[in-house]
């Protein structure tokens, strides 16, 4: 092989590497900006939702106590894994309001975020539409809020999840005397007679990040079990 074949060859390998990993994408997401759908009665819905400041400070917090470490936020399609067909993960099948709700992650999920919380492994479930699960399915009908406060602060207090290895966030809550009434975020668990558990600020900023937790808004690039939108309706 020449010279000049061998240094053309390299080029070429690492040039369509390099195409294909850093040109391509950067051409297809560098402006991802809100795209209004039509809705099915022809009302304009933007679906990129907003997110508050006490949210913005939940993912923080997360992303401080190293929740990412065990838990991903990455539905893959299903050419790519399991995903969409583990129960409740990537949107919920029978949801009573909304439908299937099921789909992949897009880049559009993580537009306003500041860092997408994407995860480095799954040891724990995925967490994208968290908050949907607990609110339609785990705290059906009761507190979401109060679901998490529990989970956060003793992962192994429900009968049906004796054995999680979720880390217990103790240190997200305060032991203080009662002072007239309990609080309503006060924990049931057991502590000195005349005290009471609640969340730290830190918790609560937490926990409303846990709830905004749902990549299943219809997205016009979905490739699977999108709920209808007029831009794309589902196949008979
Ligand atoms: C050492 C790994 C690990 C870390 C770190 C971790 N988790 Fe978990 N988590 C798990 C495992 C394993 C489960 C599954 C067992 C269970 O349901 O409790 C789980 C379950 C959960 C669940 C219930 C999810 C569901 O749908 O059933 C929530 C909510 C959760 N974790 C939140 C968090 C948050 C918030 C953090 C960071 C503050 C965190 N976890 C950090 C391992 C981890």
């Amino acid at each position: 092989m020449s010279f000049r074949t061998f240094i053309l060859s390299l080029s070429a390998s690492f040039g369509v590497a390099w195409l294909a990993i850093v040109i391509v994408p950067y051409f297809k997401m560098r402006s991802l900006e809100p795209i209004a759908v039509e809705e099915g009665d022809g009302t304009n819905a933007v679906y990129i939702p907003k997110r508050a400041g006490r949210i913005a400070d939940g993912a923080e917090v997360y992303a401080a106590n190293g929740c990412y470490q065990c838990h991903s936020q990455l539905v893959r399609p299903t050419y790519a894994g399991n995903d969409m067909f583990r129960p409740d993960m990537g949107g919920i099948a029978g949801d009573e309001e909304r439908g299937d709700t099921r789909r992949e992650t897009n880049a559009f999920d993580f537009q306003g975020e500041k860092f997408a919380q994407i995860g480095i492994s799954r040891l724990g479930p995925d967490l994208s539409n968290l908050g949907r699960r607990i609110e339609a399915i785990y705290a059906k009908g009761a507190n979401p809020e109060a679901w998490l406060y529990g989970h956060l602060y003793n992962p192994r207090w429900r009968p049906d999840r004796r054995e999680s290895s979720c880390p217990s966030f103790r240190f997200l809550f305060k032991v203080t005397e009662i002072k007239g009434n309990p609080s309503e975020e006060s924990l049931p668990f057991p502590v000195e007679e005349g005290m009471e558990i609640t969340p730290k600020p830190e918790a609560r900023a937490l926990v409303s990040y846990l709830l905004s937790l749902k990549k299943d808004q219809p997205v016009p690039a979905s490739l699977n079990f999108a709920p209808p939108t007029a831009a794309a309706p589902k196949a008979p």
